[in-house]
């Protein structure tokens, strides 16, 4: 069982939207058994697995098993929070935009980790050709963790995929979960 959390002060970096685009890349490419454990009240990603009602994707229950638990953590989480999520996972993932506030809010979160080099940078919503995808490497620089090499660039795709499932993932969309889902395995 592998458990990987999705962390960032900021609210709209992508936490729930990667956690729900890799459970469902999971449950229907790959066949595996996926938990979601949503620490937001009534977050997106608890109301997606009711909405998707796929067999292997479940709310995370104590005790039980599953080839994989993601766990969406809320933009307001407390540090000691981020700790006890960061305690119980193997992976921490942090997705953010390329626009400085949200660098800002990803280097103080990944600031509070103890341990960094358990932690992956996600960029999300890149656009090929814009000053900050140009700027990217002088942005990671300033985050003191590593960044995965895949990235998640903007698509309606990931937006629809809440509401209309398996359906609304192109053939781009996959690719790009694809490795996504390799990398983070
Ligand atoms: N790669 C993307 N492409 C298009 N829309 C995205 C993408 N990532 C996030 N969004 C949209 O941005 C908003 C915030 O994303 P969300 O995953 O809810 O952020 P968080 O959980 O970090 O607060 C949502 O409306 C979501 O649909
Ligand atoms: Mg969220």
């Amino acid at each position: 069982m592998r458990v990987i959390s999705f962390v960032n002060k900021k609210g709209g970096a992508g936490k729930s939207t990667s956690v729900c685009a890799l459970a469902l890349y999971w449950v229907e490419r790959a066949r595996k058994r996926v938990a979601v454990q949503d620490m937001e009240l009534d977050g997106g990603s608890s109301s997606f697995v009711e909405h998707i009602g796929h067999p292997n994707l479940a709310h995370y229950e104590d005790g039980d098993t599953y080839d994989y638990v993601l766990i969406d953590t809320q933009g307001g989480a407390s540090d000691a929070e981020l700790a006890e999520v960061e305690r119980s996972s193997d992976l921490v993932v942090i997705p953010l935009l390329l626009a400085p506030l949200d660098v800002a809010k990803a280097v103080e979160t990944a600031a509070k980790l103890h341990r960094p080099e358990r932690a992956r940078l996600l960029l999300n919503q890149t656009r090929a050709n814009t000053t900050a995808w140009r700027d990217r490497a002088r942005v990671l620089d300033a985050v003191p963790v590593a960044p995965l090499e895949s990235h998640l660039t903007r698509r309606t795709a990931y937006a629809n995929l809440l509401v209309d499932g398996w359906s609304a993932l192109s053939r781009e969309a996959l690719t790009e979960l694809e490795a996504l889902a390799w990398e983070v395995s």
